[in-house]
């Protein structure tokens, strides 16, 4: 491993983007080539062999950029192409954001009473729900498809009375079940962190899985001597789909250091 090489952030569209910034906040050293697979958002309702697909393109087209690791910052990819990814690209390591998710859960729950909001292919996947059980066989388990998030964050609409609506609808029974624990199955999610946490009210857990990703993808890094020692702010932003649409929303989340994004052909 280059410790000098980027780090490869890859999702849907922006959703990423919330696992970057924990990127930039613990790892602010280094450097991350971003792909946003816009042209095909939202992955929520694709196949698998689509899914599949697309997670080797954008793997490939990272690999060819000189990457060092691949942060699959995607639970619907992480939950239905990461093992794929791993046994076809052994070469280069991935990291995933659904066992980080649930090792956070499991860390914070009282009452093992866990919800999961996420993509529809991400709990028809049930990849939550079998490693909770794995872990611990005395969780108790709701998870709930939230199809109406993503196209709201890709919009950067964050806030105001669809978001409202759409997270009662979801979040409404979690409240009825008693859960202590909500795990952000989803990267758009956390974009949508204020609203969630008026309905889901004060004294739930909320787990962002970013965080807990990006912990092990430092560890992962400093395992193989590639933590980079230099100070970098040189990141890369690449889309399949508009770079103007992208940029104004991603623009909304992380600020104006992110100036540049360019279009890439798989
Ligand atoms: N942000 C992605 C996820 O974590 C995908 C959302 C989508 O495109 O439907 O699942």
């Amino acid at each position: 491993m280059h410790k000098e090489s980027p780090i490869g952030v890859f999702d849907s569209g922006v959703g990423g983007l919330s696992v970057a910034r924990e990127i930039f906040r613990q790892l602010p050293q280094e450097r991350i080539i971003y792909f946003g697979d816009t042209a095909h958002v939202p992955y929520g309702s694709r196949s698998i062999e689509e899914l599949t697909l697309f997670g080797d393109q954008i793997s490939e087209f990272l690999m060819a950029k000189g990457v060092k690791a691949i942060v699959v910052a995607c639970n619907t990819s992480s939950s239905v192409s990461l093992d794929h990814l791993l046994e076809k690209y052994p070469s280069i390591p991935f990291i995933g954001v659904i066992e980080p998710g649930i090792t956070a859960a499991l860390e914070v729950t009282k009452n093992s009473k866990i919800g999961v909001i996420a993509t529809q292919a991400t709990i028809n996947s049930e990849a939550h729900k079998k490693l909770l059980l794995t872990r611990k066989p005395d969780i108790e388990v709701y998870t709930m498809a939230c199809p109406k998030f993503v196209p709201l964050v890709e919009k950067g609409e964050t806030e105001g009375p669809e978001a409202k609506k759409a997270a009662l609808e979801y979040l409404t029974p979690f409240k009825e079940a008693g859960i202590d624990t909500l795990i952000l199955g989803c990267t758009h999610y956390p974009f949508l962190i204020d609203v969630i946490r008026e309905v889901i009210g004060p004294e739930v857990n909320i787990v962002d899985p970013a965080l807990e990703t990006v912990r092990q993808t430092k560890e992962l890094l400093q395992k193989n001597q590639g933590l980079r020692d230099e100070n970098n702010s040189n990141n890369e932003y690449f889309v399949s789909g508009n770079p103007e649409s992208f940029l104004v929303t991603a623009k909304k989340f992380m600020g104006d250091a992110l100036q540049e994004v360019k279009k890439a052909t798989l």
